[in-house]
């Protein structure tokens, strides 16, 4: 397994480009399956998770080819409708298969997502939005057994605004009999996009980026080719990167636009953040002020930035708080933080955060994706050496970080073990 070593303190400078969105190009792999064809997805990144759904897909039977980031995807033969557990428990995102299966074969098998290393995530909006449409689920042996003739549209409500549950009954439902309309459906900008996506390839979708999404089935989606939009979290990620190292950082081929909470966050924090077209330029402050965060669904500020806006808070002039409403015990990242310095008390989803001068490096250890991207930042502030263990999880989403980071400026290397 892999590690970073990081010596810091440094201050970023320079311009980064920004990769595909790890989240939009999952559903569009996933939606692949619902195709007869070769679909075209362009503006790819190279991950561990595109890797890993590339793998999930070619146990179905189909055909994926990954280079310079254009990724094909033929699946016109499949063969088996099993989502196992060794794959789905490395990425939970698999379940992202279980309806187009449904949709295009009648069934589909797929593994019980456990929970992960901050709490419990249950798929309960996902099952009763697929049994609406008509599907017959059965849970047993640690697995989810779904079979259905034909899907019907139906109107699924759903309790919370998930975004999982949102794109799955939304690839379901483009294949069944009449109109289906979600309620209270994700807003994010990557449903938009498999919508977008989708409706290249014949499917009759509404109201998409709004509460309430109508779907009219039809009988077939054709291929479809389609440009993955810019990863906000990642963009998001960089621009905390400035904020921490009091850096100047150009962040190019991005999409300011879906980073409306993530900007105005940054700048109470006194980044200043000059957005342009398909870029933004931030210039970290001399200090960083204290800010009081709450995760939210879109367009609320990403729960997915939560552990990089902390670290960035840890060393703020005053102190902070950190509600997370959307994932409560989203807080791993905090005792890992702690070891550099910072001073973190968390009582249930809040964290209260008090501004210490300066960090330094320790060992910590990568406990997910964007708690690890906390800790890179947090290393890249403090004084001394840092070692991360554990950096497979920050490989799921993030492309060669540690080479983009370099090119700013960051002392920082991949060691092996
Ligand atoms: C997606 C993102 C993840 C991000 C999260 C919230 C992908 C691959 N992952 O995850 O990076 O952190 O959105 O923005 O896009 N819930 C239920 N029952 C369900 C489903 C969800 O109670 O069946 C709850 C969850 O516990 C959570 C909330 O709904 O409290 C939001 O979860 P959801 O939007 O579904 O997150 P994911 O789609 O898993």
């Amino acid at each position: 397994m892999d590690s970073f070593l990081v010596t810091g303190p440094c201050r970023l400078e320079g311009s980064v480009r920004i990769g595909g969105a790890k989240n939009a190009m999952l559903p569009l792999m996933a939606a692949s399956l619902l195709t007869a064809g070769t679909c075209e997805l362009e503006n790819v990144p190279d991950l561990r998770d595109t890797r890993t759904m590339m793998q999930l897909l070619a146990g179905f039977g189909v055909r994926a080819t990954l280079g310079d980031g254009r990724l094909a995807i033929d699946a016109s033969r499949v063969e088996s409708f099993e989502a196992p557990y060794e794959i789905v428990r490395t990425m939970r995102a698999s379940i992202y298969a279980f309806g187009p299966l449904l949709a295009r074969f009648g069934r589909a098998r797929v593994s019980m997502p456990g929970g992960c290393a901050w709490g419990p995530r249950p798929i309960d909006l996902h099952l009763r939005g697929l049994a609406a449409l008509g599907a017959r689920i059965r849970i047993e042996h640690g697995y989810i057994d779904a079979t259905a003739e034909r899907l019907r549209g139906a109107e699924v409500s759903l309790t919370i605004p998930s975004v999982g549950a949102t794109v799955n009954v939304m690839m379901a439902a483009v294949l069944a009999d009449g109109r289906t309309v979600i309620e209270n459906a994700a807003r994010e900008p990557e449903i938009a996009e498999l919508a977008r996506a989708l409706r290249a390839g014949g499917a009759r979708i509404e109201g998409e980026g709004t509460s309430r999404i109508e779907i009219d089935g039809v009988a077939a989606i054709a291929p479809f080719s389609h440009r993955v939009i810019p990863d906000r979290i990642e963009a998001g990620t960089f621009a905390a990167a400035a904020a921490i190292t009091g850096g100047r950082i150009e962040i190019e081929g991005c999409d300011p636009g879906h980073l409306g909470a993530v900007v105005d966050t940054l700048r109470g924090c006194g980044a200043e953040i000059v957005c342009g077209s398909g870029r933004m330029a931030v210039a970290g402050p001399g200090r960083v002020k204290a800010s009081n965060v709450e995760t939210g669904f879109y367009p609320g500020f990403p729960t997915d930035m939560q552990a990089q806006i902390m670290a960035v808070l840890s060393i703020a002039d005053g102190t902070s708080t950190v509600v997370d409403r959307v994932y409560p015990d989203r807080f791993t990242h905090v005792p890992e933080l702690c070891r550099f310095g910072a001073r973190i008390a968390r009582d249930g989803n809040v964290a209260v955060v008090t501004g210490v001068p300066r960090l330094e490096g320790a060992p910590v250890m990568a406990t997910d994706i964007r708690a690890s991207s906390a800790l890179i930042l947090a290393a890249l502030a403090a004084d001394g050496e840092t070692k991360i263990l554990r950096v497979y999880h920050i490989d799921r989403g993030y492309e060669r970080i540690e080479e983009k980071l370099g090119r700013l400026g960051a002392r920082i290397r991949r060691v092996a073990g």
